[in-house]
């Protein structure tokens, strides 16, 4: 397919969803007067700042249509976009479904929809339509800008319509999407993921790496910071291989670059950096580009030299820490976090103690602990010597000490100073208390009131209470 047909047939899809926006207000409004009532809403997300930008799409669309959003499952459409990275993510789910399909029995309005990357996987369709009938809508994470044309299906007619795609080499533009915060903000710069590191189940669900072009990307970043955010956060799984597969390639520190020029944006971030594509020029651009906040979460999965080769992670522990000395040297203040691993199969004491290693020279900043979960389908899965459960949990906890012990030893070096602090949120313990995070993303508290939140203050850290600070404006 050429590119004009690509781009004409993206171009007509979003026009189609616009149609069916329409189509969704009508039924809506005919299903409230037989209600007497509004319809509600509930989204529930899962996993990680991928499925919340989604979820905000399908809000977007739900509030078109003309529902208001509800506090709780107790709602006329209830959505779950989940999550498949572990096990656990799974089990979530069914329990929770269980609970929805009983409140479906008193409500005849209620639709209950299920949509996300455990979809993707046929086991859990299979599934759903044989223990969870009444379910009515499930769909997976290629065709959720079909989310209009599906749901009108659903306020049609109370059957299960399952909608899944493999893959997909389309992006659709410009749909509604309703922020969940105003002063912040995700925005996809890629899809997918073509790393396959053997554990993860990340590229089966997600399909293949697909870039955006960068115009649309600075035409959404302008947009939204003409309404009123102040930061944002580039997601993709591996936003270092961005645009290599553009027609025209643009490397992400170009498009850093770019970003760091739009007037009125103040705090630029990013997820996630794969290590194997981290390249000096990325790091120069990060030094030099005075809005891109000064961290940078840096997954290692493992110290191991002969358990990354496993992994299919294409760097040793040695890159690793090379690159680690080269943030440091370009950007003095640079958070750094990561995300670690534990019991992959075939882990000995030795392996792990080359990952506590890194963990203690790095001296991370935080670090997202996970013990190994096997993921049907994955190389990984097949492989034979799985870690003992106590074995795990031992090294998990004594991995967790350190991992602590860091991040209150580097937390503890800001007390004292007065840094730029942007408030996000009234306290939610106390509310003479506003919550903020400095540019390396840590966690502030001091006093305050709403007509702060989304604003930029220096605040002066008093007082360092572990994992956040207590502070007061200068
Ligand atoms: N694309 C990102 C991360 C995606 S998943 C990256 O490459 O870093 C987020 C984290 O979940 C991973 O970094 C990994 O630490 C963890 N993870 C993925 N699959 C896992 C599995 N099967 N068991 C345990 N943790 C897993
Ligand atoms: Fe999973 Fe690896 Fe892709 Fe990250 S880079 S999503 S860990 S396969
Ligand atoms: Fe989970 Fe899918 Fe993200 S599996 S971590 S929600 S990409």
């Amino acid at each position: 397919m050429s590119e004009t047909n690509i781009t004409l047939n993206a171009e007509s899809e979003r026009l189609l969803q616009y149609e069916n926006i329409e189509i969704a207000k009508g039924l809506v409004k005919e299903l409230e007067a037989s209600a007497g009532r509004k319809l509600t809403y509930y989204v529930k997300t899962f996993g990680c700042q991928m499925n919340a930008r989604d979820s905000e799409k399908i809000v977007g669309i739900l509030e078109e249509a003309g529902y208001v959003e509800a506090e709780s499952e107790q709602a006329d459409f209830v959505i779950y976009n989940t999550c498949t990275v572990r096990e656990n993510a799974n089990n979530k789910v069914y329990g929770r479904l269980g609970n929805l399909i009983n409140m479906k029995k008193k409500n005849p309005f209620m639709r209950i929809a299920l949509c996300g990357c455990m979809m993707q996987e046929p086991t859990v369709v299979e599934k759903i339509k044989t223990s969870y009938r009444q379910v009515n809508l499930i769909f997976g994470t290629h065709n959720i800008y079909k989310f209009a044309e599906l749901l009108v299906h659903c306020l049609q007619n109370d059957k299960l319509l399952v909608d899944i795609w493999d893959d997909t080499d389309k992006i659709v533009e410009d749909l509604p999407i309703k922020r969940k915060y105003s002063f912040k903000s995700g925005v996809n710069i890629m899809f997918g993921c073509n790393n396959f590191c053997s554990y993860c189940i990340v590229p089966y669900v997600r399909g293949r790496e697909r870039s955006r072009e960068p115009k649309d990307i600075i035409r959404e970043c302008e947009k939204l910071v003409a309404d009123g955010v102040t930061e944002i956060m580039l997601l993709g799984q591996n936003v270092n291989s961005y645009g290599k597969n553009l027609e025209q390639p643009v490397t992400f520190a170009e498009l850093l670059r770019s970003i760091n020029e739009i007037k009125g944006l103040k705090r630029i971030r990013f997820m996630t950096s794969h290590p194997k594509d981290l390249s000096d020029d990325l790091i120069r651009a990060m030094a030099e580009c005075e809005n891109v906040c000064p961290h940078m979460h840096l997954p290692l999965q493992s110290g191991s030299d002969r358990l990354l080769e496993l992994m299919n992670r294409h760097y040793t522990k040695q890159q690793y820490l090379d690159i680690v000395t080269k943030l440091r040297q370009a950007i003095p203040d640079i958070a750094i976090t990561t995300d670690i691993i534990v019991g992959f199969p075939g882990e000995t004491e030795e392996d792990f103690q080359e990952t506590l290693d890194v963990v203690k020279q790095v001296e991370y900043d935080n670090a997202f602990t996970f013990i190994y979960s096997k993921r049907t389908g994955t190389p990984a899965a097949r492989m034979d010597n799985q870690v003992p459960e106590d074995v795990i949990k031992d090294r998990f906890d004594r991995l967790l000490a350190i991992v602590q012990e860091n991040a209150a030893k580097k937390a503890n070096l800001l007390t004292g100073k007065v840094l730029p602090v942007l408030v996000e949120q009234i306290n939610e313990q106390d509310d003479k208390l506003v919550s903020g995070r400095l540019a390396n993303n840590s966690l502030v508290h001091f006093p305050g009131d709403a007509s702060m939140i989304g604003n930029i203050y220096q605040v002066r850290l008093l007082e360092c209470k572990g994992f956040y600070y207590l502070g007061e404006v200068e």
